[in-house]
């Protein structure tokens, strides 16, 4: 936690002048060393909680965010190398310019940050001009003049991952000794971090894979369904992109769409390969699959969210749906969306009892049918993410649809 002398003091240092136009005694130089244990300790504890950051776009934000207020700077950035380690990438700027330099790639051997990252060494330079390895093109870019920086590397299992630059004193002040000691504090806690989050990242796409084999485990059963899953996760995600909601939301419709039919296990094969049309007890039965589903994912505290819309995937927006006879907005959005994609892509494939519809055959139902089976924002979402697909593909057709890569 931090304690209250920190917390008091993190207020103190962001506090502007008084009213009376006069600076506030820089604490930072009054009580050097106790100020300085107290920002370490700030930094580290900050750093803490970066580590439980799930994003690695987060992540760099906290630390350019912390660190430029700490260091009371105007800007401070956050590079990494890229895939072939490289250039430097700029991942983020909190602070002036910090949009123009959205595209910044630094090459290693013609620019501070560059020298840091080779040298794995942190360096003050208190008047760039006076330095042969500045380079002027990224102010060029950015419009913005800098004058002095700290920079520091961020180092893991002995190798240079990347940099944080902190740019300019807001009171023209010199960085310090204490400034370094302080940067050099969160960088090491920032790589950890960042490696903390590149592994739950791998945790995370190897569970995907694993998920990506049960559901056509289950489809195995049934050629016709062949693919249905992973084509409904992706039609899904083509709308909720286009919505656009939230990338977590993203996330869980993504873990539902796959997941959408796993009940389905539980239900018999005679019906479930069945070649014609169900009865009305069989479909009750086959009804059950919504409900199973979310019973077999009730164990997964991490598929929570997505065991919601995998449980109201076949709710009806005038209420007449299953299980529960949701209605209208009370439906979660996600499921919404699963409704319209995964009706969509039955019935523009062929399945035992009869063949596959044209995609505007399908679409004209969709929205025949919507407000009263379907959701109209979700059926208009779909249909022009379908369409903007088809015409970036040049009108790709029926299975043609190329989809972006959602791991
Ligand atoms: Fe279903």
């Amino acid at each position: 936690m931090i304690n209250a002398e920190a917390r008091e003091k993190l207020a103190i240092l962001a506090e502007p002048g008084d009213s009376r136009g006069e600076p506030k005694p820089n604490l930072w130089h009054i009580e050097a060393t106790r100020d300085a244990n107290v920002v370490l300790d700030l930094l580290c504890e900050v750093g803490k909680k970066v580590g439980s950051t799930p994003e690695p776009v987060q992540l760099v934000q906290h630390v350019a965010q912390m660190t430029k207020h700490v260091l009371r700077a105007s800007a401070s950035s956050v590079f990494l190398f890229d895939d072939e380690e490289r250039d430097l990438l700029r991942e983020f700027t909190e602070g002036q310019a910090g949009e123009a330099s959205k595209q910044v790639r630094l090459n290693t051997e013609s620019s501070i940050a560059g020298w840091v990252a080779r040298h794995g060494q942190p360096l003050i330079v208190n008047d760039v001009t006076g330095d042969q390895r500045f380079n002027k093109s990224v102010d060029e870019i950015t419009g913005f003049v800098t004058k002095s920086l700290i920079c520091v590397p961020l180092i893991l299992h002995h190798k240079t991952i990347g940099v944080i630059e902190v740019i300019n004193k807001i009171d023209g002040d010199n960085f310090s000794e204490r400034d370094l000691e302080a940067m050099v504090s969160v960088a090491s806690t920032t790589a950890i971090s960042i490696e903390n989050v590149r592994l739950n990242q791998n945790v995370l796409d190897s569970y995907k894979s694993t998920i990506k084999v049960l559901a056509a485990t289950i489809e195995a059963k049934d050629p016709y369904t062949c693919g249905h899953s992973q084509r409904v996760m992706e039609y899904a995600l083509l709308a909720g992109t286009l919505l656009p909601l939230p990338a977590e939301d993203l996330e869980v419709l993504e873990y539902a769409g796959i997941l959408h039919d796993i009940g389905k296990i539980g239900i018999t094969d005679s019906i479930l390969t069945k070649p014609g049309p169900l009865t009305p007890e069989e479909w009750n039965v086959m009804r059950q699959h919504s409900l199973i589903g979310a019973n077999i994912l009730n164990e997964i505290p991490f598929l929570e969210k997505a065991r919601k819309l995998i449980l109201h995937h076949h709710e009806r927006y005038d209420g007449n749906g299953y299980p529960d006879e949701l209605k209208g907005e009370d439906i979660p959005i996600g499921a919404r969306l699963l409704a319209v994609a995964d009706t969509f892509d039955t019935m523009t494939t062929n399945r035992s009892y009869r063949a596959a519809l044209s995609e505007d055959c399908a679409i004209n139902e969709l929205y025949k049918h919507s407000s009263t089976q379907f959701c109209p924002v979700a059926v208009e979402a779909f249909t022009l993410a379908l369409k903007s697909t088809a015409s970036e593909t040049g009108g790709a057709k029926g299975n043609g649809h190329h989809f972006p890569n959602f791991g």
